[in-house]
């Protein structure tokens, strides 16, 4: 009877304890063992937590409600207690501490200075994720808010004290099993840029500088697209902090200063039960200072992104396997360089070099490779053959990065190895020797195998042999072999503003398309230093200069040639031709592959290069249907008159952005404004102005932003040869959506091309448009083509600029009205 009692008293009292779970640690409420503490919506939850295999505990702070625990504060982030039953989180002497053991010693405090607090003390989980310590007058003394981890949470701000001159810091875990801080960094500093650090020093990403006009941080973009957040950036004489709340507080969103040495945003998706990483910077996990550690080699194209060279381990492999490879790579054997020249140099080619040279001379290969070889501190060596320089590292190699084949930057590091870590003929032969007596039976089955390897291992030598030779290096070509591998111009594949395009082929039988420019003023020296310039440029997604030909004013460009041609001859089609629709698919991966061959051009060559002409006739088709943009670096080329070579072509003008009539400078945003009008005609599969048989001009864009901006059918869009295919309504969207930004008026709403890559990729998100300004005076206008008005500001270009345009390429209808006062 007593014990039925007293189990139904504890039963009663474990109910009570259940439903309402307590938010505030008191002098009368503890933490310990299992018990947590929750936020009074539940949002947030707090209590002891284990990370990997180890019995390490903590105190943390994860969401209540998601399925997955994701920590987003930690206390005693330095050291962990091994017994959670034993250990207590408790106010004690004015402040929050955390005692571990039966001997019950602080390993964790908030570190007031207990004098002269009063110990009637109360500690709160809010809602917002904040822990609050308040005095009895409800005063706040300390709160978590203030001691950000490696989570930034929604209301946290990360401050610069301006007085004391330190700044807040969140900082990554070391790895995913321990939140003890690593070594990357997230701060703000007195230019109100924020930074990424490594090791509290190396700079290595900057948000560039608060920008209070636009609202956005100047190297981010992106947050011009941001629809979830309300960014605000706050400084006064004392302090700076930037802060972001979100807009619909059902939306569960966190940036996180992640052990990748990224700052990542997620969102939590409820439907799919995971955390979407939407942003990230710095975007390549190889930009990440140092991340592979001493000797480690990066490649984005791998997995793992870190690996050691031949001859190397990973320095801790236990790290390695928990993602973090800081500690990077050591020899397997060490060099012993006093016993004479046994050491010898292993080369790793297409690597971009590592930073911080120690010495940098001019000087042919053979003695760069000379004095590094005699000298016992040198580690590694390159040499560089355009410019003669000669880098050679005797610390650690920091920041190597493995890069494709066929990138230009690529370059070729000697690494300083142990003779017995050396790949050598003759322990090969011993390997072959061994096997040839272990395994008499099966000779036969394995020598075949072998020689099967060498020969594919040989032919790839070669082949890669072969390509080298060819690659980087333009070839001069002589008018009369051009004339020859032409067949005189005889078959000729197009037109345009520079000159026609004639098919040929070399003497190796490869083909090559050549053009034959028209209208250069360039003095000789000029033009061949543009050529070479252009012919650097080499992405998968940019057709490849081959060679090019300057005899007098006979000036010829030679390209690698693009079997299925131009992509207006697949898109504008006639009903009655008898050619292949492209499907949604496809069309959405030349919508891609163009924009990453534009990002390219603006932002990763030396010099930003603005195509100035982007057209469906200037992406041309491979054998595989990827696109290649076509002619660009044409309008350095060119020179001045290229303004007038475009605005005077047929058919380009429906591409033009604004400003390039309303005579400001023009940026790449102009290349991203003609993308835009050419994304249009990849969905609809039609040009954008058009006739219809009642005389009527239809034009595309400004039916597509009628349809976006007031929530119309978006399959309508579609081009009706596709009516039935498969067609993925989210891309199409988002091809729409991405293509009304880019036409917009402003130059600044417009997206970048790597924000255009990015939003297709569906990396990021993208906002619903706006209706673009001039089409919308055009749809004011009835229909009536008034698209650009001349803007009255004074210009810097020529005159023949100064001129409103009609849109109508079809020119029946005549409705441009001039308001120029020429
Ligand atoms: C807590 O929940 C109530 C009702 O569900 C809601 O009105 C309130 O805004 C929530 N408070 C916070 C801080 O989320
Ligand atoms: C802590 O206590 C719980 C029950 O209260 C028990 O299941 C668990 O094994 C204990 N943990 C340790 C490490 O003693
Ligand atoms: C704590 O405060 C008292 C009085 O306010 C002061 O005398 C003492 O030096 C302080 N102690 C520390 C460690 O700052
Ligand atoms: C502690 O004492 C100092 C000086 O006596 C005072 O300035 C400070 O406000 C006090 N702190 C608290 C939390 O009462
Ligand atoms: C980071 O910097 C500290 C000195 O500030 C140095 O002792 C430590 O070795 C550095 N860590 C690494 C991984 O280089
Ligand atoms: C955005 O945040 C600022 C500062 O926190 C606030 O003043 C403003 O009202 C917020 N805007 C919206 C639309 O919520
Ligand atoms: C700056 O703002 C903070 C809080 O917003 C305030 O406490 C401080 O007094 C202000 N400093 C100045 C010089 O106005
Ligand atoms: C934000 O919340 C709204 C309403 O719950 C939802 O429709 C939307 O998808 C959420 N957005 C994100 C990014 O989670
Ligand atoms: C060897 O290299 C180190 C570091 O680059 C340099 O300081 C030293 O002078 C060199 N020694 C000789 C003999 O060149």
């Amino acid at each position: 009877m007593v014990s039925f009692f007293f189990t139904f008293f504890s039963l009663f009292f474990l109910c009570i304890h259940v439903s309402s779970a307590a938010d505030t640690i008191s002098s009368d409420f503890t933490l310990s063992g299992d018990q947590t503490l929750v936020s009074s919506n539940e949002t947030f939850e707090m209590g002891f937590f284990e990370t990997g295999t180890s019995s390490n505990f903590y105190i943390g702070m994860w969401y209540k409600q998601l399925s997955q625990r994701t920590v987003v504060w930690v206390a005693n982030r330095d050291k962990s207690v091994t017994d959670k039953n034993a250990s207590v989180l408790k106010i004690s002497d004015g402040n929050l501490v955390l005692l571990d053991g039966k001997n019950q010693t602080p390993v964790w405090s908030t570190g007031l200075n207990s004098t002269n607090t009063s110990s009637v003390l109360k500690a709160v989980l809010q809602d917002d994720g904040n822990l609050v310590l308040r005095d009895e007058s409800g005063s706040v003394l300390w709160q978590s808010f203030d001691h950000p981890g490696n989570t930034w949470l929604p209301g946290v701000k990360i401050r610069l004290d301006k007085r004391t001159g330190k700044s807040q810091r969140l900082t990554s875990w070391k790895n995913d099993d321990d939140p003890s801080p690593g070594l990357f960094s997230l701060e703000l500093d007195e230019s109100t840029a924020y930074k990424i650090l490594w090791n509290g020093t190396t700079q290595y990403w900057s948000s560039g500088p608060w920008n209070s006009q636009s609202r956005i941080f100047d190297s981010v973009p992106e947050m011009r697209l941001n629809y979830i957040y309300n960014f605000s950036f706050f400084t006064n004489a004392t302090e700076s902090y930037f802060t972001y709340t979100i807009y619909n507080h059902l939306n569960v969103s966190r940036f996180v200063m992640d052990v990748s040495g990224q700052i990542k945003q997620f969102n939590w998706l409820e439907a799919n039960n995971l955390w979407n990483q939407f942003w990230s910077q710095p975007r390549e996990q190889c930009q990440v200072y140092a991340y592979c550690g001493s000797f480690g080699i990066c490649n984005e194209k791998s997995q793992p992104f870190c690996q050691c060279p031949r001859g190397f381990r990973p320095d801790s492999q236990k790290d390695w396997d928990l993602k973090d490879y800081s500690a990077g790579c050591v020899r397997n054997t060490e060099l012993q360089c006093s016993r004479g020249d046994i050491n010898q140099f292993l080369p790793l080619s297409n690597v971009k070099l590592p930073d911080n040279p120690d010495v940098v001379v001019i000087t042919s290969l053979g003695n760069c490779a000379s004095a590094c070889q005699g000298n016992c501190s040198c580690k590694a060596y390159a040499h560089d053959q355009g410019s003669n320089r000669c880098s050679s590292w005797s610390k650690d190699v920091l920041n190597l990065q493995q890069l494709e084949e066929d990138n230009s930057e690529g370059n070729t590091l000697y690494l300083r190895l142990a003779a017995s870590d050396m790949p050598s003929e003759s322990s090969g032969k011993s390997n072959k020797l061994m096997i040839f007596g272990a395994v008499l039976g099966s000779l036969g089955a394995i020598a075949l195998v072998l020689l099967v390897v060498i020969l594919i291992l040989r032919y790839r030598r070669r082949k890669r042999m072969g390509r080298e030779k060819s690659d980087g290096t333009l070839s001069a070509f002589s008018y009369r072999e051009l004339q020859n591998a032409t067949k005189n111009f005889s078959e000729k594949l197009g037109g345009g503003g520079f000159g026609s395009v004639f098919k040929g082929a070399l003497q190796d039988s490869s083909d090559i398309a050549v053009k034959r420019l028209e209208g250069i003023s360039q003095g000789e020296k000029q033009f061949r230093t543009e050529v070479v310039t252009i012919g650097t440029i080499q992405h998968m997604n940019l057709v490849r200069l081959r060679g090019f030909c300057s005899e007098g004013n006979k000036k010829l460009l030679v390209y690698d040639y693009m079997p299925n041609g131009s992509l207006d001859s697949h898109l504008f089609i006639d009903q009655t031709e008898e050619k292949i629709v492209l499907g949604w698919k496809l069309r959405y991966q030349i919508a891609l592959g163009t924009a990453r061959g534009l990002a390219y051009l603006h932002d990763e060559c030396r010099d930003c290069i603005i195509h100035c002409d982007i057209k469906p006739e200037n992406i041309l088709l491979d054998s595989q249907f990827g696109p290649k943009v076509a002619d660009f670096g044409l309008a350095k080329l060119v020179g001045r008159d290229f303004s007038r070579v475009l605005t005077t072509m047929r058919g380009t003008r429906g591409y033009l952005a604004p400003e390039w009539i309303s005579g400001v400078a023009i940026t790449a945003k102009a290349d991203v404004y003609s993308y835009g009008m050419m994304l249009f005609e990849l969905v609809s599969g039609r040009r954008n102005t058009e006739q219809s048989e009642n005389g009527k001009v239809r034009f595309f864009p400004s039916l597509a932003a009628t349809v976006l901006t007031k929530d119309g059918d978006i399959r309508s869009l579609l081009d009706t040869r596709l009516d039935g295919e498969p067609v993925d309504v989210e891309e199409l969207t988002r091809a729409c959506k991405v293509a009304c930004w880019c036409i917009q008026d402003e130059e600044s709403h417009r997206p970048t091309m790597s924000q255009v890559v990015q939003i297709l990729e569906g990396v990021l998100e993208v906002n619903p448009p706006p209706f673009p300004r001039s089409i919308q005076a055009l749809v004011e206008n009835d229909g009536s083509v008034v698209f650009f008005t001349e803007s009255s500001s004074s210009s810097s270009h020529n005159s023949s600029q100064k001129q409103s345009h009609s849109s109508s390429s079809s020119s029946s209808k005549k409705t441009s009205t001039n308001n120029s006062s020429a």
